[in-house]
């Protein structure tokens, strides 16, 4: 009998150096969760953030969730000057390019963040015609008109008012543009409302009136790279754009008029690719945009909120997934960004170290009768929503 006893201590003591090692495994898996469930009371903040050089005095706004997320957003250009989220470990980060403070932006700013308009995108030759008007626009992209003009919606200062709802915290920031800026007819009453969630959205959402017939399109130009902003470029991310149609352009970047299938080539985003995949290859579009910087027909009908573009970044897992009301996207792969800007905290910007996901109408509508309509006259409520949500994988 005594000699069959080890027989019986073996699997016991397995079966206990089993448990042990589940018990253990399992606090800590629950201490590691914990750690990326700390709740913190979300909040906004307000604060001082200079004056332009024509004494504009210009506040920045903090939004922080109960997940920690975290966006500041200053009334220069209603602009998200950083966006930190967190990476598959729960460590923040930020990730979206900008400088550190008000003269970066004034000084020399490629849209880092900011809202455009009046119209985003380009006019061509800054010239359209409405209800037997010509109209021309300030042109600041060699003959033709870019992101509002000269002076657009990036460099004014807006008014602004924050708020907290039960769920999420925002910024209501507003701008009265005058009939005649940039070449625009009318005056145009317009918002840019700014909400962080709890579900970790950004939300973007745009009201616009008007007292005479104007084109708007306005839209959000932050530049994200979701490894952290400076952290190196931006080929790596894959991307997926819910669109088969895309609006090619000539060489100085005005659509054609025509929509183009993506079928069968380097603008297929329908399944994701990584963004470097095939930047390179030659491909007349690609080269016309020295890479990515195109407009993408969304697979939708109407004004729905649905899912345009998806973004995944391998090394800290984040995602993000962009939904809209609008009918298209512009993606951007910074491919002006040249390692002559040095940006936030010292970091140099060089060339698709972010990339932008524009929604909006089509580049070039008020020129282009066949495209949805970007004009908006009295009476009517321009309205634009756009959701930025974040998690991890
Ligand atoms: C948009 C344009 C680009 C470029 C960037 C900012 O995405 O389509 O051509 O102007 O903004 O540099």
């Amino acid at each position: 009998m005594a000699k069959q006893k080890p027989l019986f201590v073996f699997p016991i003591f397995v079966l206990l150096a089993t448990a042990i090692m589940l018990c253990l495994c399992c606090s800590q898996l629950s201490c590691k969760r914990k750690s990326m469930e700390v709740k913190v009371k979300m909040n906004v903040q307000e604060q001082s953030f200079g004056q332009t050089p024509d004494e504009h005095k210009v506040k920045l706004y903090t939004l922080t969730n109960s997940n920690g997320l975290k966006a500041r957003i200053m009334t220069y250009g209603a602009t998200l000057v950083s966006l930190e989220v967190p990476d598959r470990n729960g460590k923040l980060d930020d990730i979206t390019l900008g400088y550190d403070d008000l003269a970066g932006y004034i000084k020399e700013n490629p849209y880092f963040g900011v809202i455009v308009g009046r119209y985003g995108n380009r006019i061509a030759k800054g010239r359209f015609s409405l209800d037997g008007t010509t109209y021309q626009l300030a042109t600041n992209n060699e003959e033709n008109h870019l992101h509002g003009g000269v002076k657009g919606f990036d460099k004014v200062v807006w008014n602004a008012q924050s708020f907290e709802q039960s769920d999420a915290v925002g910024v209501k920031l507003t701008y009265l543009s005058k009939d005649g800026e940039e070449g625009y007819p009318g005056n145009l009453e317009c918002s840019a409302t700014y909400t962080l969630t709890n579900n970790d959205e950004l939300k973007v959402s745009y009201e616009a009136q008007t007292d005479k017939a104007t084109p708007v399109n306005l839209t959000h130009h932050s530049y994200f790279n979701l490894a952290g902003q400076g952290k190196g470029d931006i080929l790596g991310h894959e991307l997926m754009i819910n669109a088969d149609r895309f609006t090619p352009v000539d060489k100085g970047l005005i659509p054609t008029g025509q929509l183009q299938t993506v079928k069968t080539t380097p603008m297929d985003f329908t399944k994701p690719y990584t963004i470097g995949a095939r930047i390179n290859q030659d491909y007349e579009q690609l080269k016309y945009g020295l890479g990515y910087d195109h407009n993408w027909v969304l697979n939708k009908k109407g004004q729905d909120l649905t899912l345009a573009a998806r973004a995944y970044e391998p090394t800290s897992g984040r995602v993000l997934e962009i939904y809209t009301t609008e009918p298209a996207i512009q993606f951007y792969s910074g491919n002006f960004l040249d390692g002559s800007i040095t940006g936030k905290q010292g970091r140099v910007y060089k060339k698709r170290y972010g990339f932008c996901l524009e929604t909006q109408h089509f580049p070039d509508s008020p020129n282009k009768p066949q495209f949805p309509s970007t004009i908006l006259r009295p009476g009517q409520k321009y309205t634009h929503l756009t959701v930025h949500k974040f998690y991890t994988r």
